[in-house]
């Protein structure tokens, strides 16, 4: 579905923000709804087996709790929701948004015990400083150039002051790529393995402060560095 302009559209049961459906938010929409399914089923059990992926979103976890402002986090770019029930074993109370309706209606049925919503990273349903962390676990590797900075303030703007971003990408020389062609289902889009110094001044640009950063090696030739960034807001 399509709607332009600064509209909210029903898609299924949820309010989609459409702000910024622009061709190649369409297409990243259209892309993810069909590998929801891949998905679902490519990642089941993936954080198992990820001992980096588990110590750093643990990591994540304790700073937030530790910090005392609440365990409300939101997951954005939430995908199937496979993170939100470690999240949750963790002491966080998570809440996932996507762009993808189909990703959404995959989490709602493979991790009922959450909520879920339609929603562009851009423009978050969330109120201001009404969260005490935010998960962006391979979410951010999608924004053009000039979308980064407001994308970013927005993060920032529903952080509250002593809140916690965590954010997991592929990490580049920040050149513009396309993906999704590995999956064989015939989609593909654009896709930026972000170096892990813009990410992290794109990250401090936006008033947080970083608390740990770390990487795991491409595995084999043409796959990517993997980043880790941690940060404070101030
Ligand atoms: C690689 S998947 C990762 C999903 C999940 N975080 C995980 O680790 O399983 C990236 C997700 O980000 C979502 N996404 C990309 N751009 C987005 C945006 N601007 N706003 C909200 N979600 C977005 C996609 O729809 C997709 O579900």
């Amino acid at each position: 579905m399509y709607l332009g302009g600064n509209l909210s559209g029903v898609v299924g049961a949820s309010i989609a923000r459409v702000t910024f459906m622009d061709a190649s938010t369409e297409e990243l929409r259209a892309a993810h709804d069909v590998l929801s399914e891949f998905y679902a089923e490519y990642l089941a059990g993936a954080l198992d087996r990820m001992p980096e992926d588990r110590a750093v979103l643990g990591l994540f976890c304790d700073l937030v709790l530790g910090a005392d402002i609440g365990a409300s986090v939101g997951d954005i770019g939430c995908g199937t929701g496979r993170l939100d029930p470690f999240l949750a074993a963790r002491g966080l109370a998570p809440r996932g948004v996507d762009l993808s309706p189909e990703m959404i209606r995959v989490a709602r049925r493979d991790q009922p015990g959450f909520e879920y919503e339609v929603a562009d990273l851009r423009e978050l349903p969330f109120p201001d400083a009404s969260l005490a962390g935010i998960v962006c676990w391979y979410s951010l590797m999608y924004l053009a150039p000039s979308d980064r900075p407001a994308a970013f303030a927005e993060l920032a703007r529903v952080v509250k002051p002593g809140g916690y971003l965590v954010t997991a990408f592929k990490a580049g020389d920040s050149s513009l790529r396309r993906g999704g062609r590995t999956a064989g289902l015939g989609v593909e889009f654009d896709i930026y393995w972000l170096s892990p110094h813009e990410m992290e001044r794109r990250v401090n640009d936006a008033g947080f402060a970083t608390v740990f950063w770390g990487g795991i090696p491409p595995e084999k030739e043409g796959t990517s560095t993997q980043g880790y960034l941690i940060s404070r807001k101030a």
